[in-house]
């Protein structure tokens, strides 16, 4: 396995990022990035990783995007970059919203183009506000969804991200269908979907009237809060909720989007479409972009109610498009690698939970996987130290990983990834896995399996 090796220069440029630098959510351990290539990225040390982080789930389709994708943008560079695409008209903006929207169905034809997640998520927020004329907004306890204002007051996920920096808009936090740590001490299927019950009998009862609610938004699998996976069925009933009330359903798709778990939409998996998509992060092949998108036969957005100066960008735009006509065309294959490559990435992982204890659940749909770690299987009792110390090991033997949630660990090559890399990395894993078992346990509950 390759060592990594920490050279001088990576240790000057981290010192000086920490005086230059507000600090902000940088991972414990030292990686400074240099280039990127398919399954690989690279650091300034010259030390090789396989990357299982998609770099905060934005290389969906290879680290640092594709020949076609690079070779589009910089075509565009020279040509144009800003058009003030929200004020003029210009023609690849357009091009990418036919190819980005006919891989939804029909009825989805409107977009607003952004520059980031949380800002789809606020034109979401706004456009749900100011079509429904209510005043509040929904979203779940331990979700993401950004960090300007709107998008702040819906994120709910650790007291740090909103610590002082209140008030926010009236957002009204409900539980997320976390089956694994029900917040309800219930269990799937015999609780009934009693989370759904509580969203009637509790906030809209006795907190705020369905009919003042513009909008639901809803991560269909929570992303930072986990990579939590709601029950067959769950999403059903909560948007027969949300319906009887004409509460719009917003489905932010900003992590779990655009193929990540197998379908255009993670919430496609649950047989359920949402009035309002978000799409961040790996929509923009490396470039920073944000798609809202609307269900048609909604009513239009007044005039000048909603724009960003470099919404729709042509740079970025160029990039996008070009990763949209891959993607479109590709799409039957694309499902269908996703979900056989996450299908077996899975089953090693179930194989590792039967083998090490500190394992306590294995979870994720197409290829947005994640383990959570525990000190004891009974308790639940979440191996915080554990994880980061197995996430460091790993990055020291040349793997890339990001957590999650207080314990858990997230596996989200490119979906572009080979088997080869991914049996790779999750030997990497599974031996940093062995070691956390056996240093918590005394003696290894299990023994690595052969890839
Ligand atoms: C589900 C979800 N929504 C919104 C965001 C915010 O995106 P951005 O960081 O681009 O503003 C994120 C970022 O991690 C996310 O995972």
């Amino acid at each position: 396995m390759p060592k990594i090796k920490i050279t001088k220069k990576v240790n000057e440029i981290i010192n000086k990022d920490k005086r230059l630098f507000v600090t902000t959510t940088k991972e414990s351990y030292p990686f400074v990035a240099e280039r990127g290539e398919g399954d690989f990225a690279y650091d300034v040390a010259g030390n090789r990783f396989i990357d299982f982080s998609s770099f905060i789930s934005v290389y969906n389709f290879g680290v640092n995007a594709n020949e076609k994708v690079r070779t589009a943008i910089k075509n565009q560079v020279d040509k144009l970059m800003h058009s003030a695409f929200t004020d003029y008209y210009a023609e690849l903006p357009v091009k990418f919203a036919e190819e980005f929207t006919s891989m939804f169905p029909k009825q989805y034809g409107k977009l607003f183009l952004s520059n980031s997640g949380t800002e789809a998520n606020e034109a979401a927020i706004k456009f749900s506000k100011v079509i429904t004329k209510r005043s509040s907004i929904m979203a779940f306890y331990n979700s993401f969804h950004g960090r300007t204002a709107g998008s702040l007051a819906l994120t709910s996920s650790k007291l740090v991200q909103r610590e002082h920096m209140g008030p926010f808009v009236n957002a009204v936090h409900v539980p997320y269908p976390y089956c694994y740590r029900c917040p309800l001490h219930q269990s799937y299927p015999d609780c009934g979907f009693a989370c759904i019950d509580y969203i009637k009998d509790y906030p809209l009862s006795k907190e705020v009237s369905g009919n003042e609610v513009a909008a639901f938004v809803a991560e269909p699998i929570q992303g930072e809060g986990g990579y939590v996976v709601p029950p067959k069925g769950y999403f059903k009933e909560l948007k027969s909720l949300t319906d009887s009330y004409g509460i719009l359903f917003v489905s932010d798709e900003i992590q779990a989007g655009y193929f990540r778990a197998g379908k255009p939409a993670a919430l496609d998996n649950f047989n359920v479409r949402a009035d309002i998509y978000t799409f961040a992060k790996s929509v923009g092949a490396g470039l920073p972009m944000g798609v809202t998108m609307l269900r048609n036969g909604l009513p239009d957005i007044p005039a000048g109610a909603h724009a960003t100066t470099f919404g729709g960008n042509l740079a970025v735009v160029a990039g996008a498009y070009a990763l949209a006509k891959h993607v479109r065309s590709n799409m039957r294959s694309i499902e269908e690698q996703v979900h056989s490559k996450g299908r077996a990435m899975k089953a090693r992982l179930e194989k590792m939970k039967e083998r090490y204890e500190i394992i306590g659940d294995v979870r994720g749909m197409g290829m947005m996987l994640a383990i959570e770690l525990v000190k004891d299987r009974k308790s639940k009792e979440p191996a915080i130290k554990e994880r980061d110390e197995v996430i460091e090991r790993c990055f020291y033997n040349g793997l890339l990983l990001l957590p999650a949630g207080s314990s858990t660990i997230r596996i989200i090559p490119p979906l572009t990834v080979s088997m080869r890399n991914i049996e790779q990395g999750l030997d990497i894993l599974e031996d940093s896995l062995e070691q956390a078992d056996r240093a918590m346990h005394g003696k290894p509950t299990g023994k690595k399996a052969k890839s």
